[in-house]
């Protein structure tokens, strides 16, 4: 049953639709204490936008040839091969990212709502972030149909 031992992360999750929103939103989360993981970079143009904002930032994607070509592109910025599913793999960078920012094909749709939240659920509990952005417009359509009863 739950108690008040049961964990509860502090996380906001913010759900944004089309990159144009996931990249607005920069200027309002994050700052020069942030340290941020970047998650589906393709080849860094969010990346190049959120990294002179934030303390540290690394840019992760699962295509090795984005990340050779985001090196390429952006050698100021740390790249590196990462399944945004291989948490462990999160982990071992070693660091205590505050903002997440998450944009991977397959789900941003509406078909993977559940794996959204399931992913945002388990990197909240992971890290101390403060916030995940998410691209899914999926999440933002369920987000606006929530209520916290507060009676
Ligand atoms: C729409 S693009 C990202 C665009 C980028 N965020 C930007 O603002 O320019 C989606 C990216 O998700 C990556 N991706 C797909 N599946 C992934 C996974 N399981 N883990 C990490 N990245 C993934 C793809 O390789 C692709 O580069």
């Amino acid at each position: 049953m739950a108690n008040e031992k049961q964990y509860r992360y502090r996380t906001v999750f913010v759900a944004t639709r089309g990159v144009k929103e996931y990249r607005a939103s920069i200027n309002q989360y994050i700052n020069r204490h942030d340290i941020v993981l970047e998650i589906g970079c393709e080849w860094g143009t969010t990346s190049e936008l959120i990294y002179p904002k934030c303390k540290q930032l690394i840019a992760t994607d699962i295509s090795s040839e984005c990340i050779l070509r985001a090196k390429q592109m952006r050698s100021e910025i740390h790249f590196e091969t990462l399944d945004v599913y291989d948490l462990k793999s999160a982990l071992s960078f070693g660091l205590g990212f505050t903002k997440m920012y998450i944009d991977v094909s397959g789900l941003s749709g509406y078909r993977s709502l559940l794996d959204v939240i399931a992913l945002l659920n388990t990197s909240a509990a992971a890290f101390p972030i403060q916030a995940i952005v998410v691209k899914s417009g999926a999440l933002k359509d369920f987000a606006k149909k929530c209520v916290a009863w507060d009676g």
